[in-house]
This record gives structure tokens, sequence and C-alpha cells, in this order.
């Protein structure tokens, strides 16, 4: 089996090892500061598997030794929202965390692809990839595929249609000023925007970006894991089983988009070697415009780590 190592054994982190184990895609390592919480929880899902059928060894640790040999290190390590928070709230904490998770990754297994998930995401993703002196490819921030999804599961309850019928693209930067794109998006071939009111597109467009802030007000303590823990696990398995899958991901921009030295959210084709190929889209000049809004935030971000 080929070995993924999480960063972080607290709720993305556990419930990423959750998917990933029980898809049998890995062997799976969770480590955490805190002592005896990964190991629990390895223990909790090791025993798991004999009910779920599935052959993935788990095992948690506080030591990095274990990693050694991963392919896939995703980094979930790192203090999450509170309500009223922004993601940008988070960067002097977690940039501390997500450099000392890259540095001894990336000690016990050079060669790994990294996936990151901590917040503010594409800040922390490129912060990643500069400390672990990476080449773009082999750096990922997990964002679009939530932010989508999060789009796909509002359409489909609006429309009443199964979700497999809806296709959403929401780009840009992993903050409130996201960009689903509407004319991209369709419920089995048909736009979205011929497919219900604009009142109610506009609603869902609203949902959307507001999605992450929505469920933090709703826990009152932590973010949402369920799903960001399964976008992980799809980035994880296009890159392991080289599946060359199409996803909305934060990548290293190099004028793509007519952006440059950002991370930011685009269509990405992800296989063995990560990121594979960008995919450009022809956009309106007011989509180009929102794009451009979300990308001056992501660029202060990145500012703000000074490095
Ligand atoms: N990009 C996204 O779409 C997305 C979605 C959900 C959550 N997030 C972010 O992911 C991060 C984790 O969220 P969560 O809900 O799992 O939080 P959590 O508090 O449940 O878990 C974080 C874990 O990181 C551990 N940790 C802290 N410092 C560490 C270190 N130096 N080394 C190893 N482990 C360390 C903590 O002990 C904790 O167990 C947050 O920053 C959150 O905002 C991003």
């Amino acid at each position: 089996m080929p070995k993924i190592t999480i960063i972080g054994a607290g709720q993305t982190g556990a419930t990423t090892a959750h998917w990933i184990a029980e898809k049998g895609l890995a062997d799976v390592v969770l480590v955490d500061v805190v002592e005896g919480l990964p190991q629990g929880k390895a223990l909790d899902l090791t025993q798991a598997m004999p009910i779920v059928g599935s052959d993935s060894h788990v095992v948690g640790t506080n030591d990095y030794a274990e990693t050694a040999g991963s392919e896939i290190v995703i980094i979930t390590a790192g203090l999450p929202r509170k309500p009223g928070m922004s993601r940008d709230e988070l960067l002097e904490v977690n940039s501390k965390i997500v450099r000392e998770a890259v540095e001894r990754s990336l000690t016990a297994s050079p060669e790994a692809i990294l996936i990151v998930l901590t917040n503010p995401l594409d800040p922390m993703a490129y912060l990643a990839m500069k400390v672990g002196g990476l080449p773009r490819g082999r750096v990922l921030g997990q964002a679009g595929i939530l932010d989508s999804a999060r789009m796909r599961a509002f359409v489909a309850m609006e429309l009443r249609v199964s979700v497999q019928n809806v296709h959403c693209y929401v780009l840009g930067g992993h903050g409130d000023e996201m960009v689903p794109l509407t004319r991209h998006s369709n419920v089995a071939g048909v736009p979205l925007e011929q497919a219900m009111p604009p009142d109610r597109l506009a609603a869902i467009v609203e949902r959307t970006r507001k999605g992450g802030g929505e469920i933090v007000g709703l826990l009152k303590t932590g973010s949402a894991f369920y799903a960001p823990a399964a976008a992980l696990a799809q980035m994880a398995e296009a890159v392991l089983l080289d599946r060359h899958l199409v996803v909305p991901a934060s990548v290293l921009l190099e004028g793509e988009y007519g952006l440059r030295g950002i991370f930011f959210g685009v269509p990405a084709q992800l296989g063995r070697g990560g990121l594979e190929k960008i995919i450009e889209y022809q956009l309106s000049p007011a989509e180009r415009q929102a794009l451009e809004v979300s990308a001056g935030k992501v660029r202060e971000a990145i500012a703000a780590l000074k490095i």
C-alpha cells in the first residue's frame, strides 16, 4: 500500500483518514502535537476496518520518523475559525504551524506531494511551496472542490435533482470573494442560469460564498470537516491513482488567468506528479473583474506572510 501522512489529527485530519482508509486507498499516518490524540483516533479507525472491509493500516504518532516515505502529505494542522472570524485572521498563528509541518514532513518524505488545507488556504499553500523549496506541481491547496460541492448541494436541494447531475465551478481565493461561475455551471447539461429564476440563483451564489461561515456559526466551536475531508480524499486519490482528474484547486499561477505569483483556485488537472495542467476558461468581463477582486485579497494576505 502507498503511504499518506496527515498532519493534524483534529476534525478534518481524522475525517480525511477515515475517508482514505475506508476507500482502501493507502496506509495512513496521522500526526499531531497532542499526545494520545492521533494514536487514539488511529486505533479507533483500525478497529473500524474489519467492519468496512478495508486493509488500510492507520497509525497515529507524535513523531515524524513514522511518516518516512509518504507519497502524499496532507496538512490540516492549525486553528480553525471561531464565529465572526475571517480566515485571514488565522494567518499569523497558522503560518508557524504550517512552516514546521512542511519542514518536518519533507525531511522524512523528500519526494512527497503536499496537499494543504489549513486556513487561510491560499497563503498557507504559498508558504508551503516556499518553505519546501518545491516546484509548483508538488503543492496543491484544497478549497475549490469544497466550495463547488457546497454550490452543487444547494442547487440539487433547490431543483430536487441528483447531486450527480449538478456541475458547478467555484474559482478564486478561498474567502468570501470566491467566484461561483454560474455561466459555466449546469444541471444535466442545462446552464444553471436557465434552470432557475435569477433571484434563486443569486441566493445560492451568496450562500455558497458564505458556506463555511454558516457552518462555523451553527457549530460555534470548530468549522466544517466532513466535506473538506471528502475533498482532500478526492485530491489524494486523483494523485495516487494518476487519474488526470480536473477539479477546482488552489495552485500557483504563472500567468494563467492573467495572474502571477499567487496560489488561486482554478480548474486544475491532477495526476501522479501533482498539478499536470491548468484549464483556462473564457471569461466574461464581469467574471474576470470578480476574479481580480478575489486575487487582490489573496495577494494582500500573501504579502502579509512577509516571505
Ligand atoms: N481549505 C478549506 O477548505 C478548509 C476547510 C476546513 C478547515 N480548514 C482549516 O483546516 C484547519 C484545521 O481544521 P480542523 O477543523 O481540523 O481543526 P482542529 O482544531 O479540529 O484540528 C487541528 C489539529 O491540528 C493540531 N495541531 C496544531 N498544531 C500542530 C502542529 N504544530 N503539528 C501537528 N498538529 C498540530 C491540533 O492539535 C489539532 O488536533 C484550520 O485552519 C481550518 O480553518 C480549511
